[in-house]
């Protein structure tokens, strides 16, 4: 086997070379290879100073991932990195690519740090649910000030090389020949006999409002989560103890949160995140098909938002709406929104311009006859879609990707309105759709595999995680969030009020609860959908929507109308209790006989979770979804489910389904014809297993 790190002298400068592709993560082996290296150079009479450097495409960018959770094989992290503090002879680290989490902490113990012009640096074990443990959150405030380094550890983002200069978090850029500059940046350290310089013996200082600031901006903007404030617990240390005393500190912090059920969750969601990516049954070597220029019928709401998306990505947009009017309507939506963005910083006016610059007009569908793919986005009706999608097929280009933004209606149905079926795909965008992150993407019966690939392959353009998903009335999303929602329409009936569902479930940990939800998209878009279905509703069953169907009766939409669940006041968007809504709920319990009362936070916790998961199994036996992660990263980021909740399947397993399936039961028992176990859980809890092992 090829060595994972290896030694070999340059002149007078001994380079220690790590190269174990394709990030150089830093495992048990390379971990071993770095303090053998380490001590080959100090042993070598010919070096004089030494340079660690990472093969290939960058320098470490992690701990090796897979060994979390596992006891670490000596030498561990924090001994290699020791090592190279206490190391006889100078050492220079050279990054380049991602020098991240373990990698950077390596660096930090070395005397010097260069990286190439384009590296990125940071220490992002944040967003895993941990903290830098190998010495991170203790040496980087004493080389860059316990401002910047609060910045780049509680935040988790990366440092490019030019800022990480002028932070002195490296000393030089090289902007020729990495492994070149970093061997004539080794020699003029010997040349100018520099001394030594330990992080480790540095000082920092910083008041103690800097550190508050920061936890009332983690509160705000990471609420619930506990490694944030594990970080900026770990460099506030590091102004006020001895370095050895602060590194115990972040140690123990570090096991503490290795082992956590957040840290387990944030791991187990970067993995959901990652495997969405592979669709089965699709090869990774599909053709793909060329997507430079995107067609958008209807600039209302959701065409407005996709269109941005392409815009700000580089691609050239034509937006069709039926009538000038309304295609004005939709432009100046769009150019609100960017000059809006402008007025934020978001944005400069140059970008803004350049984004809108990529959009254009039109009345004609002929306008669409060159672009590659095609996104419908006009009203939710069956016969306008066909109507549509048969326009399509007379004017578009052959081999052009014709998508629909349906949120319930049968793809397969629309394909079939074409000649083309094999083109036909679902892209079901979040509003607003210029801002949220999940795409579902709906796969017809004849959507073929390179147009799936080829979708798959936008999102990544785009921004967007993208999901497969099977056809289904309401697809993945919007299925469970029925059941969902009917568990909220059902407490209110029960005993509990609007205000109290949404405080619970906030509580725990979801952006928003859903009555506040419910008002911010505009309850009119649920009614009109039971109001479409009500001839099909099985009158046995119970109809928990009633009180909702009410309130969009008064006309109470939501938001938009200043009155939905709640009441705003002008010019707020503060959802505020209304008695006028508490006294609709009460009549409603009335008239259904049903006697309200004290219903308890985990109650509705445990309901509204329960009914996603339930639901979610009947989804995943049908193989509307692939996978429960699938579901999950469908939840996180379209929904706002805690991201340090994994999701809804990963907290159903982590209950266990046993128990998952005895709740449900009882449930049933009390509200029959809501709640019928799903067989798969029947399954897999008589099996004692879980979603993740089927
Ligand atoms: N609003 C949401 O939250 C949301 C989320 C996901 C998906 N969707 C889906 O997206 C689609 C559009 O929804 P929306 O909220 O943007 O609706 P919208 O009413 O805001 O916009 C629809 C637009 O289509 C235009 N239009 C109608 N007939 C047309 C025709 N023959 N040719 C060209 N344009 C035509 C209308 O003028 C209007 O501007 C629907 O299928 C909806 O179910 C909506």
């Amino acid at each position: 086997m090829a060595e994972l790190v290896t030694y070999a002298r340059q002149g007078t400068v001994g380079v220690i070379a790590i190269d174990n592709p394709p990030v150089n993560a830093l495992g048990a082996g390379v971990r071993k290879g770095l303090v053998d290296c380490l001590d080959k150079g100090n042993e070598d009479p010919e070096a004089k100073a030494l340079v660690l450097i990472g093969g290939g495409r960058t320098f470490p960018a992690g701990a090796d991932i897979t060994e979390f959770g596992k006891p670490p094989a000596s030498p561990t992290l924090p001994e290699v990195i020791a090592a190279y503090e206490d190391s006889a002879k100078p050492v220079l680290a050279a990054l380049h690519g991602t020098a991240l989490g373990g990698g950077l902490e390596v660096a930090l113990g070395c005397d010097w740090r260069c990286a190439s012009k384009d590296a990125k640096l940071g220490l992002p074990e944040v967003k895993l649910g941990i903290l830098p443990g190998a010495g991170g959150t203790q040496r980087l405030p004493r080389l860059i000030g316990a401002e910047n380094a609060l910045t780049v550890i509680v935040g988790g983002e990366f440092v490019a090389a030019p800022e990480a200069l002028e932070w002195g978090l490296i000393d030089e850029i090289v902007s020729g020949d990495l492994p070149a500059g970093a061997i004539a940046f080794a020699e003029r350290i010997v040349a100018e006999e520099r001394p030594r310089r330990r992080v480790r013996d540095m000082e920092v200082s910083a008041a103690p409002e800097l550190f508050e600031g920061f936890r009332r901006t983690v509160a705000k903007r990471q609420r619930g989560f506990i490694a944030p404030l594990r970080c900026i617990e770990s460099v506030e240390n590091a102004t006020r103890l001895p370095f050895d005393e602060g590194l115990a500190a972040e140690r123990a912090m570090f096991v503490e949160l290795v082992a956590s059920p957040q840290a387990e969750a944030l791991r187990y969601l970067f993995f959901a995140e990652r495997e969405v990516a592979k669709v089965p049954g699709i090869d990774k070597d599909t053709p793909l098909r060329r997507i430079a220029s995107v067609g958008i019928v209807g600039a209302g709401t959701m065409g407005g938002g996709i269109a941005m998306n392409f815009a700000n990505a580089g691609i050239p947009v034509t937006l069709v709406e039926a009538v000038e009017e309304a295609l004005d309507r939709g432009f100046s939506a769009i150019l609100g929104n960017y000059s809006a963005n402008v007025d934020k910083g978001r944005l400069t006016q140059k970008e803004a311009d350049d984004h809108t610059g990529r959009l254009t007009g039109s009345v004609n569908f002929d306008d669409l006859a060159k672009a590659d793919l095609v996104i419908e986005a006009v009203f939710e009706d069956m016969a306008l879609k066909k109507e549509i999608f048969a326009k399509l097929d007379a004017v578009c280009r052959p081999g052009a990707i014709l998508a629909t933004n349906t949120s319930t209606l049968d793809i397969d149905e629309i394909a079939a309105a074409t000649s083309r079926p094999q083109d036909v795909i679902g892209t079901h965008f979040f509003s607003p759709a210029n801002v949220m992150k999940l795409l579902e993407i709906v796969r017809g019966d004849k959507t073929a595999d390179d147009v799936l690939a080829s979708v798959m392959r936008l999102c990544r353009v785009i921004s967007k995680v993208g999901v497969v998903v099977g056809v289904c009335d309401g697809f993945v999303g919007n299925r469970m969030l029925h059941a969902y929602w009917d568990q909220a329409y059902s407490l209110i009936l029960e005993g509990a009020l609007p205000q109290q569902v949404d405080k619970a479930l906030y509580d725990w940990g979801w952006a928003m609860g859903p009555f506040a939800v419910m008002d911010l998209a505009g309850t009119d878009v649920s009614w009109r959908v039971r109001q479409a279905k009500a001839e099909r509703r099985d009158r046995n069953k119970p109809y928990p929507a009633a009180v909702a169907d009410r309130l969009c009766g008064k006309g109470r939409f939501g938001r938009k109308t200043g009155a939905g669940w709640y009441r705003y006041e002008e010019a707020s968007r503060a959802p505020l209790p209304d008695p006028a809504v508490e006294a609709l709920i009460l009549e409603a319990s009335a008239e259904m006989g049903i006697a309200r009362r004290e219903i308890a936070d985990e109650e509705i916790v445990e309901r509204s979770l329960y009914a996603l998961v339930n639901e979610g199994a009947r989804i995943l036996a049908e193989g509307v979804a692939a996978r429960a992660g699938d579901i999950d990263v469908i939840y996180h980021y379209g929904y706002g489910f805690p991201r340090y909740r994994g999701g809804p399947m990963f907290c159903a397993d982590e209950i266990g389904l046993e128990k998952v399936l005895a709740g449900i039961r009882a449930f049933e028992e009390r509200q029959p014809g809501l709640w019928t176990p799903a067989p798969l859980i029947v399954r897999l809890a008589g099996e004692g297993k879980g979603f993740r092992d089927p």
